[in-house]
């Protein structure tokens, strides 16, 4: 979406709509010549400046936009790059739906003022990915004329900044547009039904994306050669789909040469049948490959922001099925790490195939940090929910860092421990380890994979089971009626700040981005 930054006081831009926040119980407009017709909204009580309020009127030559909409920002006292995120997505969403004539949006950003903890860049970022999200629909497979037409907010004005602050404005648009359209690729991927989101597919994506992005590199390892490297337990779960398994491998060496990269590693399951233990409904399991298209998305965000740090993405894909080739329950795999397991369920299939992924990246890449990311487990929604990421590992001041990276970008994240306690719970007769440990299944899927971890290696495991998915709920201006392509923004985040920064200091302002007090407190 195109964005423009104008000097220029909002009352003289010409748009098809000039949106005007308004804080609650408060009236900044003075001066303005629609000021007394909002003064009386609110006298009246129709409009309060209440989050999240809308109000869209004719602007009858007040100003030189044809439309004027009145936006709610609720309390001044609680204003931060969140709450005005919130609100203009709301905007954005509104504008969006069929039917709407407003193509051209400005923002009177004048009006919102300086609030102490939001800086320039910042906002032009929260409109940016305000804009993004709130305009976001999954449109690809409707053919009927009235969806297929673009009738959603074309361009944007941010109007009445000040000269100093134009530049930073223009810069947190830049990010805030990459960062928001890499999270919607996620999310388009999530959404793409199986019959269109093959792991060929998912790996054609992560190619094409690499070749839009200089400097990213992807190379797709096929069968044959995961079956040299003795991936046993990712091929066990490939071996009843008529699809392939696929490597996808993104790398991007924007640090140093020789510098230990930082790992991002996706579960890349583009469906989940249950396997022989059958799901009794598995609608919804086209977005089991959430994680892997978090991985492949953050990578592409990561060069397209031309971060200064090596990274690389990694995302076993394969199918989880039924078929006379299928793997079945009791089944016996041989890991890449040499470790063997018995398979008690096919359904906990998500485990087998990031297990030899991890051992792959760790070999091949020896990685200062590894983040793994998967819908791994049915108990993650049970315990946090869908609004909340659930966080393990085996390193505190890592676990910080992510929390924190979370924290910055208002995404909602929580512990769980990876205690000894429940570790015999995985012991199997007759095998190194059994691929399930009951309860806490969210914890026991975590304990699993930290056996695939050398000694030393910093490691979190992000079970995205709930945040992923489609909620049918907002929770902020990122989410939507929609998958949400968590946790794309929080991975950039963790990338740009705490990765490139070693000595990143967890101080009280790095948690505080949105000035809303969400940090975590343990
Ligand atoms: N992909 C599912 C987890 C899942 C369930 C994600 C619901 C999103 C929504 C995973 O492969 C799975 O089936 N896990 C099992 C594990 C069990 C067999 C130990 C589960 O959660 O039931
Ligand atoms: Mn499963
Ligand atoms: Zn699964």
């Amino acid at each position: 979406m195109p964005f423009t930054v104008s000097k220029d006081l909002s009352e003289a831009i010409v748009a098809d709509a000039l949106v005007i926040p308004c804080y609650e119980s408060d009236t900044p407009l003075k001066g303005y010549k629609y000021a007394a017709s909002v003064e009386k909204l609110f006298h009246k009580g129709d409009f309060t400046g209440k989050g999240g309020q809308i109000l869209v009127l004719p602007s009858q030559g007040s100003v030189a936009a044809s439309r004027v909409v009145l936006l709610g920002l609720g309390k001044k006292e609680k204003a931060c790059t969140k709450t005005i995120g919130d609100a203009l997505a709301d905007v954005y969403r509104h504008a969006s739906i069929d039917g709407q004539k407003i193509k051209t949006l400005a923002v009177a950003t004048e009006i919102i003022g300086a609030p102490a903890n939001i800086k320039a860049a910042e906002l032009g970022r929260a409109i940016a990915e305000a804009a993004v999200f709130g305009s976001y629909r999954f449109l690809t497979h409707h053919t009927k004329e009235k969806h297929t037409k673009k009738n959603w907010v074309e361009t944007t004005i941010i109007a009445g900044v000040p000269g100093k602050h134009v530049k930073d404005v223009q810069k947190g648009i830049e990010k805030g547009e990459v960062i928001a359209t890499y999270t919607c690729h996620a999310r388009d991927l999530v959404n793409e039904p199986s019959n269109f989101m093959k792991p060929t597919h998912l790996a054609a994506f992560a190619e094409k994306m690499a070749k839009e992005v200089p400097g990213l590199k992807c190379k797709i390892i096929h069968k044959a050669e995961i079956e040299k490297l003795g991936m046993g337990s990712f091929l066990g779960v490939n071996a009843g789909s008529d699809t392939p398994a696929h490597l996808i491998v993104l790398e991007w060496n924007g640090g140093k040469k020789g510098d230990a990269p930082l790992a991002y590693v996706g579960k890349g399951l583009c469906f989940d049948t249950g396997g022989y233990n059958i799901k009794p409904n598995s609608l919804g399991m086209k977005g089991d490959m959430g994680g892997g298209a978090a991985t492949i998305c953050a990578l592409g965000a990561i060069g397209k922001l031309k971060l200064k740090i090596n990274a690389v993405g990694i995302v076993p894909a394969t199918e989880n099925e039924i078929s006379g080739k299928a793997y079945h329950p009791g089944d016996i795999l041989h890991s890449m790490s040499g470790q063997t397991i018995e398979v008690d369920n096919t359904d906990a299939e998500g485990r087998l195939i990031l297990c030899d992924a991890l051992t792959y990246v760790q070999r091949t890449y020896k990685p200062r940090v590894i983040a793994d990311m998967a819908t791994l487990t049915g108990a993650a929604v049970v315990a946090v929910g869908s609004k909340y990421v659930a966080l393990m590992g085996n390193d505190d001041d890592t676990i910080s860092h992510f929390e924190h990276a979370f924290n910055r970008v208002g995404e909602n994240v929580w512990q769980l421990p990876l205690p000894e306690c429940y570790e015999k719970q995985l012991d199997s007769p007759v095998a190194d380890m059994k691929n399930i440990g009951g309860n806490p299944g969210t914890i026991t899927a975590g304990l699993f994979l930290k056996r695939f971890i050398d000694e030393g290696q910093k490691w979190v495991h992000l079970d995205i089971a709930g945040s992923a998915l489609y909620d049918g709920d907002n929770w902020g201006f990122w989410t939507g009626k929609t998958p949400t392509g968590s946790p794309v923004r929080a991975l950039v985040e963790y990338a740009e700040t705490c990765f490139a920064d070693a000595k990143h200091k967890l101080d009280k302002e790095h948690g505080h981005r949105h000035g809303d007090g969400r940090v975590m407190k343990r």
